[in-house]
């Protein structure tokens, strides 16, 4: 089988050196904690953890995080660092929308700045739904619709941001109630501010 190009190779090494990305990160992981009540029995999905920003802002709130990516050299990095996480870390370099295995059952599935890779986000989020139990939670950030700008290069990239009624018809069709929604943050670019939002979901 061919391996698909790793898109994140040349970003990974110098992807937690960028304040914004962690601040970020932190302030998306705030807006989690602050909807949701998490627990230390609580075992989670960062779904494109990437190098692992949010999973580590949510470390001491849960007590296991399953972080999920496709990109082999993002997630050399999270190895790297997760000695310094407050709970157990599981690595897993996985195409959620390829498998389908049985065995992943989570509490909750959070994921920053991820959606906008997947080009169908219906299955993903049937994907999604079915790996959780009543009651658990999906809590999405992305960008708001954007005109093209927030990337250099949008190879890899499937949407310009979301529209949020879309979003929202897209997470009930699923069969997700009770969604909120919030801006969580804006990133200052030279060419632009790009809003970002949270949108929490219950199973
Ligand atoms: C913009 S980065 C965000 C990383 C991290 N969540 C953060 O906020 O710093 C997007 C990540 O999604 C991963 N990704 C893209 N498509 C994916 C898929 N189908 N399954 C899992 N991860 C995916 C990429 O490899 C990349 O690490």
């Amino acid at each position: 089988m061919i391996e698909k190009k790793d898109l994140f190779a040349s970003k990974s090494k110098n992807w937690d050196m960028s304040s914004r990305r962690v601040q970020g990160a932190k302030k998306i992981a705030n807006g989690i904690i602050k909807n949701i009540t998490l627990d230390k029995n609580m075992h989670i999905m960062d779904f494109g953890a990437g190098t692992g920003l949010l999973s580590y802002f949510l470390s001491n709130s849960v007590g296991k995080i399953t972080a999920i990516d496709i990109s082999p050299s993002m997630l050399t990095i999270l190895k790297k660092k997760s000695h310094l996480f407050n709970c157990d870390i599981n690595i897993l370099k996985l195409d959620l929308i390829k498998e389908n295995s049985p065995t992943l059952f989570f509490d909750g599935v959070v994921s920053s700045m991820t959606f906008h890779h997947v080009k169908d986000i219906l299955n993903l989020l049937k994907k999604i739904y079915n790996i959780l139990p009543n009651d658990g939670f999906i809590a999405i950030a992305d960008l708001y619709k954007e005109n093209g700008t927030f990337h250099n290069d949008n190879n890899g990239v499937f949407h310009f941001g979301f529209d949020i009624k879309e979003l929202k018809k897209n997470i009930r069709k699923v069969g997700f109630s009770k969604i909120q929604f919030e801006t969580i943050n804006t990133i200052s670019k030279p060419n632009g501010d790009f809003p970002v939002f949270l949108m929490i979901a219950t199973k």
